[in-house]
């Protein structure tokens, strides 16, 4: 079926004229004329208790979101990854990370092939291989027990893993070590490996291509070092080198059993493999059991995402509200804050998921899309944002959605810590969606001088996603609920959410220009003014 574009769908030339109406309305009317707004949008699913109610709609809103979410097809697009269509048309692959997470008893068929098996296969030799080295039963070179283990990768084979490292630091082993080197920048892998010895080492190559510039330099270095270490004995390679990739032949090149590496799939996408064998690290920290967990969590949401009524389905609420404000309101970013210290690296994480899948500009046939699409995601946790850069999204002039996650339990209960943090979130929220108006501020007995300064406009919307306790199925859940409501912007925009292609002209340029760098003559240079000159100054000054 083809779908109209964007502008030319009903329910969008809706939204725009229904825009106009909403755009102003204040939250304090919303919830002044429906005394139950706050239960009523609002949702439970997977754990997951997702409140809507805060944002700047109306049900009459949610029904041309919805509406325009049947205008493009979004059932029909969901269904098509399920089934293992090559919905990344622009690389002719399939897009199935849903399949990582399936039960055993689960079919899901890629080319006539069901993969389940091949996933499970996988996972229970990253199951043995983890349970070996958590033992001691792997052990190094030399014969002493693997204490430090060092991922060794970029992007999706890193932010994931360093992500989930944090995110269940408290189910992790506490006493191994877990380190990720992903810059190519020297200093990333120098601190890295300082304080370790090399014979207590073992490091992780995760590279889907096994040939990303940053992974194989850091690799090389990893190799150096550890080598360096051993008295230069090359077999100490295969003691304390692994690699999780899709590419066999590089891997053996490289020097690493093939019997070492763990692999994946092409219909894999970088930044969605956290719960591949890319997860290798986190599961060594984690065990098997809490990895299992951690799968079962994402599988739930999955669940929920292919069959809930869009109505009741949060990754699709969740989607459809990012459009609303990027595509209606203008809104440039969206920005996550966590209640829950160990999900600091979680908006970094979500950074490449976002970014990397929605910053397109063209559709999946090649047309512009005609609007704007990928917002860009952003965050910290709270309340360290809240002394930061929350007075811009209070009272500067930007409209910014927020997404505030919390839970209700904290694996480190400590007094009164846990009730204080909760009152944080729910307080920014309010304080976000109603303000304080100038009569109040007055009221205060505030000068008038002053009074300005001190007005909250409000009707700064959120959402507000509540769980129970940070869990490795929670954890599994959130991720995918992320997954998914990336997949539904996507849909809406028709562009492809899987390929990264802007990422290629960055890395040809980079791989030009290294020479002219290292040379020992001085090069010939054939680049715009601007770049030849920062050349030549770099090779004076290095
Ligand atoms: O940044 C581009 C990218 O291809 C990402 O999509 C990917 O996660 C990352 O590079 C690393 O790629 P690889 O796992 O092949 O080393």
């Amino acid at each position: 079926m083809s779908i109209p574009a964007l502008q030319a769908r009903p329910a969008w030339l809706a939204l725009k004229q229904h825009h106009r109406q909403l755009r102003r309305v204040h939250l304090r009317q919303l919830f002044a004329r429906d005394p139950q707004r706050g239960t009523r949008l609002a949702v439970e699913a997977a754990g997951i208790y997702l409140d809507y109610s805060k944002n700047r709609i109306t049900d009459e809103t949610l029904q041309l979101l919805l509406q325009l979410a049947q205008e493009s097809g979004l059932r029909g697009q969901i269904d098509a990854m399920f089934r293992g269509d090559r919905i990344n048309s622009s690389e002719q692959r399939s897009v199935l990370h849903v399949a990582l997470r399936a039960p055993r008893t689960a079919r899901i068929l890629h080319d006539g092939r069901d993969v389940v098996p091949e996933v499970h296969a996988v996972l229970e030799r990253m199951a043995a291989f983890a349970r070996r080295v958590r033992s001691g039963e792997w052990q190094g070179h030399t014969g002493r027990r693997i204490r430090n283990v060092v991922n060794i990768g970029i992007g999706g084979s890193d932010l994931g893993p360093v992500m989930a490292s944090e995110a269940l630091k408290h189910y992790s082993e506490r006493s191994m070590r877990f380190r990720f080197v992903s810059n190519v920048d020297g200093t990333d892998f120098t601190e890295a490996v300082r304080d370790l010895d090399a014979e207590e080492t073992l490091f992780i190559v995760s590279s889907k291509t096994f040939t990303t510039l940053e992974t194989m330099t850091n690799a090389a270095s990893a190799r150096d070092w550890l080598l360096a270490g051993m008295r230069g004995e090359a077999a100490a390679v295969a003691r304390h080198f692994v690699a999780v990739s899709t590419n066999a032949p590089e891997v053996a090149k490289f020097g690493i059993d093939t019997a070492n590496m763990f692999g994946f799939w092409d219909w894999v996408g970088g930044r969605y493999s956290m719960d591949s064998a890319i997860g290798l690290s986190t599961m060594i920290a984690i065990g098997p059991e809490h990895f299992q967990a951690m799968l079962a969590g994402f599988h739930e949401m999955d669940e929920h995402f292919r069959s809930a009524p869009f109505d009741r389905n949060i990754p699709v609420l969740m989607g459809l509200l990012a459009i609303w404000y990027n595509n209606f309101f203008g809104a440039q970013t969206v920005a996550v804050l966590p209640y829950e210290q160990y999900l600091k690296r979680f908006p970094a994480y979500l950074q490449q998921l976002t970014m990397e899948s929605n910053g397109k500009q063209v559709t999946r046939d090649g047309q512009p899309v005609g609007s704007d699409t990928g917002p860009i995601y952003w965050g910290e946790p709270g309340t360290n944002g809240q002394h930061s850069f929350y007075q811009l999204i209070h009272q500067g002039t930007r409209l910014i959605p927020c997404d505030f996650i919390a839970f209700a339990r904290s694996a480190n209960p400590l007094g009164r810590h846990q009730d204080l943090l909760l009152a944080n979130v729910f307080a920014q929220s309010e304080a976000l969606a109603f303000g304080k108006t100038a009569r109040q501020v007055k009221a205060e007995g505030t000068p008038d001088w002053l009074v300005p300064h001190r007005v909250f406009p409000g009707n700064r919307p959120s959402n507000t996603l509540l769980l129970e306790a940070l869990t490795p199925a929670a954890l599994g859940r959130l991720v995918a609920l992320y997954e998914h409501n990336v997949f539904v912007q996507g849909a809406i925009w028709q562009i492809n959410s899987f390929d990264q292609w802007g990422v290629e002209l960055g890395k040809a340029l980079a791989q030009r220009i290294v020479p002219e760098l290292e040379g020992a003559a001085e090069p010939e240079l054939a680049h715009d003014s601007s770049t030849n000159a920062l050349i030549r100054r770099y090779r004076s000054l290095k």
